[in-house]
């Protein structure tokens, strides 16, 4: 039988990275390369400190580093040597062209495609774990029949991947489902070694690739129309811990919002205006739910937020992670910059130099990206976020925020001190936060009595359209 010696990774991301880590950890016979083409990104692999931020990685990677897990820019070797090349590059919404702003870009993956052909001899399998619209693997296929020659023999596979960043490990090392595309023979020799006695579904190639935007969907439709008491003890999928099932300001992370354009884009493309019409009121309530919390920050505020100093707490789109991508923090500190506030950001895991680089994007910071380094000090300590601040707004779930002592948080802080929970973790101090006289507004549950003050005619009423993304 074919034995899987040799695996090669295209993509050191969030996927490949920890992905490649646990199966060399587990698998110590077989010899894992993860290659990419963004040399820092390899080098940071290479190095004490791993470019991305996942609980129980560090330990996986030093079990294995320089053993039987390595981390490469020579890509065309890495293929070469490979009995199964895994692609798990990025395919993000498309920003040109025919289906700009919806459908996903996927030139990276043909680039992959075009390469492995190129570099290939004699048998391998070859695995897409991108997260693909329906039938992209079929087209890896093609571009594989349309330039094999007589000693070549690629089988194409589907295997999607359903880890959630801050469980990645963990969701490695024991999913919920493992689901595998493509033809019989080569699923076989790939089951019996990869899956190593799970519970593996099987499929054809086609409906593969499509399960883990499919399931990426049907979280967000979730998390958008949730409301509170939908949203207690809810639980879609594994990928989603039920913590977020609350209402909070926002979803974020690299998958939801493209995977649900792409949706729409296809529903477009199909001639179902009102699927499509569905699926972009799930991207523009999440849009709205973040505005209308940096709304709430600025009317409690007494309707000005201007040279106001406010302490954000948390900018990963979530906790456990460093990732920011599409994170609600971002938007949030938008709104709160129009209105010219002074931003003190603190997050245990995100580095200075990514929020500075998130907030100056174009989308964000507009014409003016100097306006950043003005607006924005971004804190290694909470505390120091907090001294003097008008307001503590809380953008991620993260444990540590539980845990912070808030009598010496009010003390430093200017009075009428407010406290703005976007993602409820603070729900059980509530009591103890109102003694020591804080002014709490979270999402969902009314807890302070405001302060009376007349509404102001620029925030948002609820029945107000939310912000349109502009149309490709
Ligand atoms: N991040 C998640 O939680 C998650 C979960 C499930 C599925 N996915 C899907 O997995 C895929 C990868 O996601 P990610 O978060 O790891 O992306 P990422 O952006 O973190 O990593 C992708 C990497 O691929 C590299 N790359 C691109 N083209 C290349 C090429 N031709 N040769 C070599 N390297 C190349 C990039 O430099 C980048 O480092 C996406 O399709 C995503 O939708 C992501």
């Amino acid at each position: 039988m074919f034995q899987i010696k040799k695996i090669c990774c295209i993509g050191a991301g969030y996927v490949g990275g920890p992905t490649c880590s646990v199966i060399a950890s587990m698998c110590p016979e077989i010899t894992v390369t993860v290659v990419d083409v963004n040399e820092s990104r390899i080098k940071a692999w290479n190095s004490d400190t791993l470019p991305i931020y996942e609980p129980g990685l560090n330990e996986v990677v030093l079990s294995c580093r320089g053993k039987n897990l390595f981390f490469s820019t020579d890509i065309d070797s890495a293929i070469k040597e490979a009995d199964l090349v895994f692609i798990s590059v990025n395919t993000p919404t498309k920003t040109y062209g025919m289906g700009k702003g919806r459908a996903a870009d996927l030139k990276f993956i043909e680039a992959c495609a075009r390469r492995i052909v190129e570099m290939s001899d004699g048998y391998k399998i070859v695995t897409e774990k991108s997260t693909v619209p329906v039938r992209a693997a079929e087209s890896i296929r093609r571009i594989f029949d349309a330039n094999t020659k007589p000693s070549l023999n690629l089988q194409v596979l589907s295997n999607p991947e359903f880890l959630a960043e801050g469980t990645a490990v963990k969701d490695l090392k024991d999913p919920d489902r493992v689901l595998i595309g493509g033809d019989e023979t080569s699923l076989r020799d790939m089951a019996s070694q990869y899956g190593k006695g799970r519970n593996i579904s099987v499929t054809r190639l086609r409906y593969s690739a499509n399960h883990n935007a499919l399931d990426s969907r049907s979280i967000t439709a979730h998390l958008t129309f949730q409301n509170d008491e939908l949203c207690k003890n809810r639980r879609v999928s594994e990928r989603w811990p039920s913590v977020v099932f609350v209402s909070v300001s926002g979803f974020g992370g690299s998958c939801f919002q493209k995977d649900v354009l792409n949706l729409v884009y296809l529903c477009e493309a199909l001639n179902l205006p009102e699927v499509a019409s569905y699926w972009q009121q799930v991207i523009d309530m999440n849009e709205y739910q973040r505005k209308r919390f940096a709304c709430r920050i600025i009317d409690c505020l007494f309707n000005t937020v201007t040279g106001k100093k406010i302490a954000l707490l948390g900018f990963s789109f979530k906790k456990d992670t460093g990732d920011t991508r599409e994170s609600s923090s971002i938007y949030i500190s938008k709104y709160l910059m129009d209105e010219g506030a002074k931003l003190h950001i603190y997050d245990p895991k995100v580095l200075k130099e990514q929020i500075i680089q998130d907030l100056s994007q174009p989308s964000i910071s507009g014409d003016n990206p100097e306006r950043v380094s003005d607006l924005v000090t971004v804190t290694s300590d909470p505390y120091e976020a907090c001294e003097s601040a008008h307001a503590l707004v809380i953008c991620t779930e993260w444990d540590m925020f539980k845990d912070l002592d808030y009598e010496k948080i009010y003390h430093k802080m200017l009075k009428p001190a407010f406290i703005f929970d976007g993602r409820r973790v603070l729900d059980h101090l509530h009591p103890q936060l109102q003694n020591f006289g804080f002014q709490i507004e979270t999402i969902g549950k009314k807890v302070t009595t405001r302060i009376p003050f007349t509404p102001s005619g620029g925030v948002p009423r609820i029945n107000e359209p939310p912000i349109k993304k502009s149309k490709a």
